[in-house]
């Protein structure tokens, strides 16, 4: 049999899977939460939901995963044979891929943006909000985009584990971390900044209302790719002295520090612009910000076309990282379950998620009068299954498994790396896992159906 894929250093462990956290829902989701739910006050709460939730479901992941060596449904049903447990297994690969039929029609929309950005289009349209429109409904244009950025993630998972995935992390990460900082310095620097500076350091702990609280920590989870089975399929790859505490912690760190950078570039940019709001909502980075940079650099036009297209480039760098790590569990479920090739296991899920992907974007367009469940169109029900049905039930049943099902001893010893490092307050990690998350997420659930509103 030949030998399972591993990354080949630390390092690249921890750019993939800094990869797969950071993403759309840094750029784009978290701005727009802060915005939308009053600033500083928000993110003190995401923070600590990073903290106390996100960091002990990551590591729980991370068990599962480096424990079996195997891809999630395969590692579940070595854990626990025979037992419903198994269930959570599939239920993470058929996660992930659904995430990525949808979630790479946002990416193509990306890529359209850099190109615009690039051709000098984002910074001189006259209407952005037509623009963005005229364009998302557009019967081919998107889905163009959308198959191109499939196209890309494939040729990377295509080449497997070290030469793939670790490599272009590799690449790509310095890559965007830079962007960040340079983007970070042109925000700053515009004049009437502080105001957006004020609006993200001020909190206005007024704000914090239940359903905002919940909020903050359904972004942490989103954010941080738990319960979607791509951090499980990435630890499964993770060599034996790799340490598991340590590299979530590293991840979470890079993964939120970008989230509140890209505030840092957003806000101040939004606020030196004195009428564009804030809370703009989704539209906040197609439509406000084409606006901003326009506006805010009308003096000196190519200092907005180049704040744009690192901006646009930034963008699709996070989500093609995060694309990656989406296709990678359902791959790796085919080529390990049915024994195929790698090459054709990437090659159906590429065309599987074309396909569905494909109804997602002309839901925007020729396709937006067909709803589903509750007026839903297909990219409102693919959003909303697997971020607000799948993630909760993922995460609550991952945290129950390893706090009250999975062998004591095994924890610790993926913990401790067989007992060779240290590990403080394990019995609180297993409490936060018995009680804490499975009660939080329960919470989130019931909130995210709409029972607090
Ligand atoms: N964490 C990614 C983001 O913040 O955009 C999104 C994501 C990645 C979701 C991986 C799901 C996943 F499996």
């Amino acid at each position: 049999m030949e030998k399972r894929a591993n990354f080949g250093s630390k390092l690249g462990i921890i750019l993939a899977s800094a990869g797969s956290a950071v993403g759309l829902g840094n750029v784009w989701r978290f701005p727009t939460e802060v915005g939308s739910n009053g600033g500083a006050a928000f993110i003190c709460i995401y923070v600590l939901c990073v903290l106390l939730l996100g960091i002990p479901l990551m590591v729980a992941e991370f068990v599962i995963g480096r424990h079996t060596h195997k891809n999630t449904a395969d590692a579940y049903r070595q854990l626990a044979p025979g037992t419903p447990w198994v269930f959570q297994g599939y239920l993470g690969v058929f996660t992930s891929w659904f995430i990525l039929c949808y979630y790479s029609v946002v990416s193509g929309w990306t890529l359209k943006y850099l190109f615009s950005a690039i051709a000098g289009k984002v910074t001189t349209v006259t209407d952005s909000a037509a623009y963005f429109v005229e364009f998302t409904s557009h019967p081919w244009a998107p889905i163009i985009c959308m198959v191109v950025v499939m196209l890309l993630c494939h040729i990377v998972i295509v080449r497997g584990v070290q030469e793939g995935i670790e490599r272009s992390s590799k690449l790509m990460m310095p890559l965007l971390l830079l962007i960040i900082a340079v983007l970070v310095v042109c925000s700053f620097s515009m004049p009437g900044s502080e105001d957006g500076l004020r609006f993200l350091l001020k909190p206005d702990f007024s704000k914090l209302t239940s359903s905002v609280i919940l909020s903050a920590m359904g972004q942490s989870f989103f954010s941080l790719s738990i319960a979607m089975g791509c951090l499980c399929t990435y630890a499964s790859y993770f060599t034996d002295d790799a340490r598991l505490l340590k590299t979530a912690g590293s991840v979470a760190l890079i993964d939120t520090t970008v989230a509140v950078m890209s505030g840092f570039i957003i806000f101040p940019a939004v606020f030196s612009v004195a009428d564009v709001s804030p809370d703009a909502g989704p539209g906040l980075v197609f439509i406000t910000l084409p606006t901003v940079f326009e506006m805010a650099f009308a003096h000196v036009p190519w200092i907005g076309w180049f704040f744009a297209m690192m901006f646009y480039l930034l963008l699709l760098l996070a989500a093609l990282t995060s694309m990656m790590s989406i296709h990678e569990p359902t791959t790796a479920f085919l080529l390990e379950h049915f024994q195929i090739s790698r090459r054709a296991a990437t090659r159906i899920v590429t065309l599987s998620c074309i396909f569905v992907g494909v109804l997602c974007s002309l839901s925007f367009g020729p396709l937006s009068d067909v709803k589903f469940l509750f007026g839903m169109t297909f990219f409102d029900f693919f959003d909303f299954v697997s971020a607000k049905v799948f993630l909760p039930v993922g995460g609550f049943i991952i945290s129950l498994f390893v706090g009250w099902k999975l062998d004591r001893q095994l924890v610790r010893d993926e913990l401790t790396n067989q007992g060779t490092v240290k590990m403080h307050f394990f019995s609180v990690y297993i409490f936060i896992l018995k009680w804490v998350a499975p009660l939080a997420i329960g919470l989130i659930f019931l909130n995210e159906l709409g029972l607090f509103s």
